[in-house]
């Protein structure tokens, strides 16, 4: 049982093993915030609220006889779960409900609370969820009531002690005979009694999809967001709360990541105090909502977990939930696909011929799945043309020849899709102008990669596209999908909403996202799904919980990729991220395919016009896929060196028998002599290991301790991957043996 409620003292606790987080209810019926952090057993000795000094109690119209513990409670100094809006606390606030009257003061207090075995499931959610299974977690679900309005608001908490995580969401119901306006809609507040904290947010662009910042957190407000309707690069929605004193591998940390690929926002304010307020939620900016008569509406999920071993360790609990309880398990996740992508290789320029030759090539190296990238519908040679007319160009492509050309290898056929978009110049749009994402009587619309978005608040633009999609997939055997999604939102007001609900269309525009997800996954869930937005934005749990990898980036150069690549890590899990072996100018296939192995791993270039030498290299490496990738699917992530504070990027990854490990190193800038040691994390410290650098057999605690000797002179770029393994004593003591009597020879016992 993750929830007790302690009726005297009216307190929650909701823990796991390491984590609890605790709730009172005053006498005033707000919800306050009493702690969260490392398992407390119980929280009475804490005396909660003494700590509001007379100073901030005085404010309170109350009497001062009442000398209670709610006696101190105070707008300016409380830590709430749900703080008023408009009255005395004049912090952000995660609830903003506007009637008839044009007035949005907001005062939710406690009414009830239900606590339930295993997840909430009375009501299907549109959004992506954590799959929790019944006995994964307990449900506490707190209602509060509005002290003005007939509207209430219910708290959703799904503690789990097997995944050691919270997961948090809301909603608000309409109950009263008017109107109202929602204007601020959040998952979850978290009010911090210190200050001390900084974060480590996502950010990015094209071709830097992702990069590490730190924001330290002061008494302005600070706001980590992102605006574009769909998510692109920006900000990402996963960001951790540091402790000024943790490290990778010490100190408090929480990772908090939404299940959502819209418009979200975290806001973080110190108050006057020094005490810290965190709200995450819808982003108001573009966000408004009209809640008439008996409605109601809910937010996205936010995952929460809470690590007092650093970095890595809210690493790791991030992407154990995610494997296991957020992306499909479908059959399309078991499948062992080592893909070549046709993109960087051809561009538009392919014909039947040249996919069969790549497929031909693709055998001989045990590649085994081919996907024919943009290019492959009708009038389609550019990027201009051509999004929404799915229909297959015969006259450049034969795919019924071409799958069974590769079926007949018993190899299979991936295509390239982007449903949400439409070009100008389509035939769809010639039939269905209204169809677009544009504002009736607003001319010239945004342009962006010269294509313009469809209307998805519209279920009859969803059936449509979704009825073209069906016509491909059900006629030919396509066993993965790349869906993408090259522009953002502008103009973003829904032609097909009612005057009112115009500035609900990027909420709306997301449900239709997931509507076309939920579709597509539910009649082909063989088909393995890789979403992507140009290169790799909408990198978020809300697409993981349709498509269990997203392409990492666009960006395959190993010297910027690295660092994409380690700053995804963070949060989402190795297998999730897409990672393909290109042409690009620096490094060799070595280097390439080296960094590749830490992610989806796959081929992105013309095989075909490879040397013999470098087939060889793509052989071995995809042999060494079939041995050891199963560490990178399963094992426990540890950072080793960050690229964004250091000269390296090196990361390992342990298998959870703790037999085998892999790392990852990569040097940027040259470096002469320098004294280098590689101390790896996470291995059993009395184990022998061999490993495949030097060849030789330490112990674990020799690794983690001295750590593996890098001190060389190094170019720039230099990158290595390599395996560790455990070999038992006797092998341990003959490989001594043997050291001693070939004067050190090396010697190959794996
Ligand atoms: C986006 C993707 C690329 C490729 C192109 C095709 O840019 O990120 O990988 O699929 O679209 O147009």
């Amino acid at each position: 049982m993750g929830v007790t409620f302690e009726k005297k003292r009216k307190i929650f606790h909701l823990f796991t093993k390491n984590f609890s987080y605790y709730i009172h209810v005053n006498k005033y019926n707000y919800l306050i915030h009493l702690y969260s952090g490392k398992y407390l057993n119980d929280i009475s000795k804490e005396r909660v609220s003494e700590r509001y000094m007379e100073r901030y109690a005085f404010l309170n119209d109350e009497k001062k006889e009442t000398m209670d513990e709610d006696y101190y409670f105070s707008f300016i100094a409380s830590q709430f779960e749900v703080a008023p809006f408009g009255k005395g606390d004049k912090r952000n606030a995660p609830f903003i409900i506007e009637g008839e009257d044009n007035i949005p003061i907001t005062n939710f207090l406690f009414d009830s609370y239900e606590i339930i075995k295993g997840p909430y499931k009375k009501e299907r959610i549109r959004f992506p969820y954590v799959r929790f299974q019944e006995n994964d977690v307990t449900t506490l679900i707190i209602t509060l009531k509005d002290e003005y309005k007939k509207v209430y608001l219910k708290l959703f908490y799904e503690i789990s002690e097997k995944f050691d995580c919270l997961v948090r969401y809301s909603k608000i119901i309409n109950k009263s005979n008017e109107n109202i306006k929602v204007k601020k809609l959040s998952s979850f507040e978290l009010d911090l009694p210190s200050s001390g904290y900084k974060i480590l947010a996502l950010k990015g662009t094209w071709g830097n999809d992702t990069e590490v910042e730190i924001i330290p957190l002061n008494h302005s407000l600070t706001k980590i967001s992102d605006n574009h309707g769909a998510r692109g690069f920006y900000y990402n929605p996963a960001i951790a709360l540091i402790s000024n004193e943790a490290t990778l591998d010490n100190g408090e940390v929480y990772g908090i990541s939404s299940l959502y690929s819209g418009d979200f926002s975290y806001e973080f304010k110190v108050d006057e105090i020094d005490q810290t307020r965190i709200i995450g939620g819808f982003n108001d900016e573009t966000f408004e909502y009209l809640l008439k008569e008996k409605e109601e509406i809910s937010t996205f999920q936010t995952l929460f977990v809470y690590s007092n071993k650093g970095i890595n360790g809210m690493s790791q609990l991030m992407h154990e939930v995610i494997r296991k309880r957020i992306m499909p398990q479908t059959k399309n996740v078991q499948k062992d696909y080592i893909l070549i992508n046709s993109w960087e290789g051809y561009y538009f320029d392919f014909d039947t011929d040249k996919i069969i030759s790549l497929i031909d090539e693709a055998k001989k190296c045990d590649i085994n799945l081919v996907v024919i990238d943009d290019g492959w519908f009708k009038n389609r040679n550019s990027d201009t043309t051509s999004l929404g007319d799915w229909e297959v160009d015969n006259l450049k492509i034969d795919l019924k020849k071409v799958i069974d050309h590769a079926k007949s290898l018993k190899m299979d056929i991936g295509l390239w899709i982007e449903p949400e978009m439409i070009s100008p110049s389509s035939y769809l749009f010639k039939e269905h102008p209204e169809f677009a994402l544009i504002p009736e009587n607003y001319k010239h619309p945004t342009l962006l990669r010269h294509q313009l978005v469809l209307d998805l608040t519209n279920n009859e633009v969803i059936t449509n596209i979704f009825r073209k999609m069906i016509d491909i997939f059900d006629e030919y055997d396509i066993s993965y999908v790349k869906w993408d999604f090259n522009r953002y939102l502008t103009e973003s007001y829904s032609p097909s909403l009612p005057v009112e609900r115009k500035k609900e269309t990027n909420y709306r525009f997301m449900l239709g996202v997931y509507d076309l997800l939920y579709r597509f996954t539910n009649i082909y869930p063989h088909i393995l799904l890789e979403t992507c937005a140009s290169g790799g934005g909408r990198f978020d749990l809300g697409m993981l919980f349709f498509s269990p990898q997203i392409w990492g980036s666009d960006e395959t150069d190993i010297a910027l990729r690295a660092s994409i690549q380690y700053a995804k890590n963070i949060f989402y899990p190795l297998r999730s991220i897409g990672a393909h072996v290109s042409n690009r100018k620096i490094g060799s296939i070595q280097d390439k395919a080296c960094l590749a192995f830490f992610g989806t791993f796959g081929y992105e270039l013309d095989i075909t016009k490879l040397n013999e030498e470098d087939k060889k290299q793509i052989k071995f490496f995809n042999s060494l896929y079939k041995d050891f990738h199963h560490v990178v699917e399963e094992g426990k992530y540890y950072s080793i060196f960050s690229p964004f504070s250091s000269n390296y990027a090196a990361w390992n990854v342990v298998s959870n028998n703790k037999k085998e490990c892999l790392v990852y190193f990569m040097n940027y800038k040259k470096e002469q002599t320098k004294s280098r040691f590689l101390k790896i994390k996470g291995l059993s410290p009395n184990k022998f290991y061999f490993n495949s650098l030097t060849n030789d057999i330490y112990k674990g605690s020799f690794y983690m301790n001295v750590g593996l000797n890098l001190s060389c002179p190094m170019d720039p770029y230099f990158s290595a991957l390599f395996v560790l393994k455990e070999v038992d004593d006797i092998r341990a003591k003959l490989y001594r043996k043997t050291k001693q009597v070939d004067g050190g020879k090396r010697d190959k016992l794996i």
